[in-house]
């Protein structure tokens, strides 16, 4: 059992849990994901690991609700325990002196993606990083993102707050030279950021969330195709050449259980809430 040492709300259904958990804590870097299984017999989700104290011997992932486990996740507090948490898994992120780098989290990733802000500023690069949400409401860890980064920007989808959407990106490229960039976030905004800074043939690297269930290689459902060759997003990844990935397939897949994720979904919100909104009660 794995206890949570503290939640915290990072936004609308955005959460950030510490856990107690020293072997991983000691192993963790930045770029990895844990597998959480909440409860005895529930599914394994996976969720990137975004923060670790070695000497306190804890981790931390931020998680979104969007479907029957991240919701049943969000009713655990502080002092519960999670059934299990294995981790972490898959490639730590290269990290090495690139020189300038494009860092952009989107969306609850913004959290990991402040690791590999972390982690680029202390390996001694400039460190350009944008914080992408949907909206004011949806923007966090905004202090921390300055203190390792060069300069910050904030996208918002909506305009609330920064610039309205990405496309400033397109100026800020064609004015600045990079030596890389690092993506991780929404599976569409890692496809849009790619496709900007190919012609400036900077080296892009996406964290991709292909739908999982083993996390070790074995069950082969994690699988995407990054030029020719046919990988699975856990043991060969999660981080990848944006270039080189198709996004259009891993979007596709991730669609594929739409219906029985909802159904389920539904079925935990009549069970825990009270009746939802298909009108059943
Ligand atoms: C390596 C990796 C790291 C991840 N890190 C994080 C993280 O740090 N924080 C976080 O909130 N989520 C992260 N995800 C996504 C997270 O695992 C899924 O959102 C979660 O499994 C959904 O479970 P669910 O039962 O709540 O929803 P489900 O019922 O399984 O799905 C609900 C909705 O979420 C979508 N979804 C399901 N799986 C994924 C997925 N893998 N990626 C994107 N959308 C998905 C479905 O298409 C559906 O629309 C990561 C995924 C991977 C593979
Ligand atoms: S999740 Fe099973 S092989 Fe990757």
């Amino acid at each position: 059992m794995y206890r949570i040492v503290s939640k915290e709300k990072l936004a609308h259904k955005h959460t950030l849990f510490t856990v107690d958990a020293p072997e991983i804590a000691a192993k963790a870097q930045a770029g990895q994901f844990l597998i959480v299984i909440p409860k005895e017999g529930g599914e394994r989700v996976p969720l990137s690991i975004c923060a670790f104290d070695r000497q306190e011997g804890t981790v931390s992932f931020a998680f979104h609700e969007v479907g029957k486990s991240t919701k049943e996740l969000g009713t655990f507090n502080a002092g519960d325990e999670l059934f299990n948490v294995t981790g972490p898994l898959g490639n730590p992120s290269e990290i090495k002196r690139y020189g300038k780098v494009l860092c952009v989290g989107g969306s609850i990733m913004i959290a990991p993606a402040l690791l590999q802000a972390k982690a680029l500023k202390e390996a001694g690069n400039e460190v350009i990083t944008v914080l992408a949400c949907r909206s004011e409401e949806f923007l966090f860890k905004k202090a921390e993102a300055e203190r390792y980064s060069d300069r910050v920007y904030v996208a918002s989808d909506d305009g609330t707050i920064g610039e309205k959407g990405l496309d400033f990106l397109k100026e800020v490229l064609s004015r600045e030279k990079f030596d890389r960039c690092t993506v991780i976030g929404p599976v569409v905004m890692m496809k849009k950021v790619s496709e900007m800074t190919r012609p400036f043939g900077i080296p892009t690297i996406v964290s991709l969330t292909p739908i999982m269930i083993d996390g070790m290689g074995m069950c082969g459902v994690c699988r995407v195709t990054v030029g020719d060759k046919m990988l699975f997003g856990c043991v060969d990844g999660p981080e990848f050449d944006g270039h080189k990935t198709n996004f259009d397939e891993l979007i596709q897949r991730q669609r594929s259980m739409l219906p029985e994720e909802r159904l389920s979904s539904l079925l935990w919100e009549h069970e825990h809430e009270g009746g939802c909104r298909c009108g059943r009660k």
